[in-house]
């Protein structure tokens, strides 16, 4: 039994991935606003409680509250009076790191999941940082849980957790930056906001699809497959280059890890 606190938009997400996957798997759910408890247990067959204290048959509980609002939580949880010592803790907050949870909850079995957006559509990455209190069999389930509704890779230090989020867990941001810089030039070519919208969707979809399906070849070469000596693309590429797409994107990431540095050490 899992038991979900906070069921907000990206709890909701993994709980209706897994129970996808997984329908065997049985859900209590909590949280303060008792509709989102309601609805989502309606969709998963599960049961929404009214307290944290009905928790308590729950083995694993899924912590999907704001990194803000987890010492409000682990003073709840205490005064629930509920044995956190070996139930097993799943966060998904950001820059919340194991040690912190262990010490604020007195458990020692803990799993950081960091998963994004497209998690809505089962098409998520999700990072997984284990404590190394779990057992194998018990990772390698949890693993197979988040592989039902995301791409997932297990990072073995926090440092790199944190470092990688500013990349797979932010990344949407970015990518629709990029997009929207897209949308803004097809408008200055006269196209409607909402057709060049759906131009530069498609022109995502598809690249996405050219890059997964030729996974072996390095990008550049995916690049020459698209650019020719004197011709018109290779012109924007030269551009890019020389306006350093590259150095940009390693100075705004070199931000948002210290960012994550910041809010980490304000939480823990
Ligand atoms: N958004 C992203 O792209 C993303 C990506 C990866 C990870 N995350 C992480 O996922 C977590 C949730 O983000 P979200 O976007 O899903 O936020 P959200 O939709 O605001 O969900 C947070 C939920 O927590 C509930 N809550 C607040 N205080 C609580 C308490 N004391 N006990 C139990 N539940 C409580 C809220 O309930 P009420 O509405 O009733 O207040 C709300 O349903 C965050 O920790 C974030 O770092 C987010």
């Amino acid at each position: 039994m899992i038991g979900v606190i906070g069921c907000g938009n990206m709890a909701s997400a993994i709980v209706f991935g897994i129970h996808g996957g997984y329908s065997d798997v049985k859900f209590q759910t909590y949280n303060p606003t008792k509709s989102k408890a309601k609805d989502l247990a309606a969709k998963v067959k599960g049961e929404a409680v009214d307290s944290l204290d009905e928790l308590k048959s729950a083995q694993t509980l899924l912590i999907g509250v704001k990194p803000q609002k987890f010492d409000e939580l682990a003073a709840q949880l205490l005064e629930a009076g509920i044995d956190l010592k070996d139930k097993h803790i799943i966060s998904m907050m950001a820059s919340i790191s194991i040690d912190a949870i262990k010490r604020k909850l007195g458990v020692s079995k803990v799993t950081r999941v960091m998963p994004n957006t497209p998690i809505f559509y089962g098409k998520g990455v999700s990072l997984i940082l284990h404590s190394d209190e779990l057992s194998d069999e018990t990772k390698e389930t949890i693993n197979n849980y988040f592989k039902a509704c995301s791409e997932v890779f297990e990072i073995d230090s926090e440092k790199t957790f944190d470092e990688v989020t500013t990349v797979t867990g932010s990344g949407p941001a970015y990518v629709y930056l990029f997009a929207e810089s897209f949308v803004n030039k097809l408008k200055s070519f006269g196209i409607e906001e909402k057709v060049a919208q759906k131009m530069v969707t498609g022109l995502f979809e598809g690249s996405s699809l050219l890059m997964r399906e030729n996974a072996e070849d390095s990008l550049q070469s995916m690049i020459d497959k698209v650019t020719s000596k004197g011709g018109v693309t290779i012109e924007a590429v030269k551009k890019y280059r020389e306006h350093e797409l590259e150095k940009i994107t390693s100075i705004a990431l070199d931000s948002a890890v210290n960012r994550s540095g910041e809010l980490s050490n304000e939480f823990n």
